[in-house]
């Protein structure tokens, strides 16, 4: 018994001391816990959830070395350059390139007599007028693969920060010679338009959209780009966010030229409800969502 008793007291004690610490550790855990959820920020529909200097902080963009803050530097995959669709899903070829006789005029001329045009005539735009304006704004100039084919980089014919083209091209057609009215997505690789769904009611759910500017639902083709910001995230990291913004200029800044010089008109647009746009193309709003419009069509 006596021989045990030392026995005893030291085993009493390890347990107390074991149960000390395991409390310490579920309170600890329980504490960052709480603590987490106090500090995870209530998710931000949009800007105005900011303040001015948040929102001015996104113009600058970030003032540390954000380069080794990145999935890219952390070894992660990167995302797939074009939204993948159903095997079985619906496509139309379109013009190639290398076959296209429309848009001749000079960058120079383009440049001087380019305009925001909303009025339009009911002409029909050509199969060849839209694929050449779709290779114009985010066609593929060249695909570089390695021996057993992977993709390494892509060229498009806008320029976009690191080559990660953050963009998906919907369009919303109405007059487009050989293509029935409805809301299609342009798929670069392919050099093709996927048919999501046909059928002419979608113009005034867009003008809805547009705050009532009907000439963007009633426009020949609408574009109406989203944005997939992860794929700039992925190697740009907290910088991404500005280098989406400023690739979408270059983009639509192409359309404005490549519809100039088929003496055509289009308007950028960036009057629209974020919630209802999204919602009209089926986009979830936070991994991919409408960024940018542009509404396009013959001029009278
Ligand atoms: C970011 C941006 C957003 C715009 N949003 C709209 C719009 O929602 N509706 C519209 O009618 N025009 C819109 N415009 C067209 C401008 O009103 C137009 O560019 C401006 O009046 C200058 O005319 P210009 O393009 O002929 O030089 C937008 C232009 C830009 C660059």
């Amino acid at each position: 018994m006596t021989s045990n008793q030392p026995f005893h007291t030291s085993f009493c004690a390890s347990r107390l001391l074991l149960a000390v610490f395991l409390g310490c550790v579920f309170f600890a855990s329980a504490e960052k816990k709480s603590a987490a959820a106090k500090s995870a920020p209530a998710p931000l529909r949009g800007v105005d959830a900011l303040s001015l200097s948040q929102r001015r902080a996104f113009l600058r963009g970030t003032l540390a070395d954000w380069r080794l803050d990145t999935d890219d530097h952390r070894g992660i995959a990167p995302p797939p350059i074009q939204k993948p669709y159903a095997a079985d899903a619906r496509r139309l070829d379109l013009i190639a390139p290398d076959k296209f006789a429309v848009g001749s005029m000079s960058v120079r001329e383009a440049i001087r007599e380019r305009r925001s045009r909303r009025d339009y005539s009911d002409a029909l735009f050509s199969l060849e007028e839209l694929s050449y304006l779709l290779w114009a704004t985010q066609g593929i100039s060249k695909l570089e693969r390695d021996e057993d084919g992977e993709l390494l980089a892509q060229y498009r014919t806008v320029p976009s920060g690191g080559a990660k083209h953050p963009f998906e091209s919907y369009l919303l057609i109405n007059r487009v010679a050989g293509v029935a009215p409805g809301l299609y997505r342009y798929l670069p690789i392919e050099h093709q338009l996927l048919v999501i769904r046909e059928g002419a009611e979608l113009g005034t759910q867009v003008t809805a959209a547009c705050y009532g500017q009907s000439f963007i639902g009633e426009a020949a083709v609408t574009f109406i780009w989203a944005a997939i910001p992860y794929r700039s995230e992925w190697k740009y990291g907290s910088i991404a966010e500005k280098i989406v913004a400023l690739d979408m200029g270059h983009l639509c800044q192409n359309l404005y030229l490549a519809v100039e010089s088929i003496q055509a008109g289009m308007c950028a647009v960036m009057g629209y409800n974020q919630a209802r746009m999204d919602a009209l193309l089926g986009l979830d709003g936070e991994n991919e969502f409408v960024i940018y419009l542009a509404a396009s069509g013959k001029i009278r």
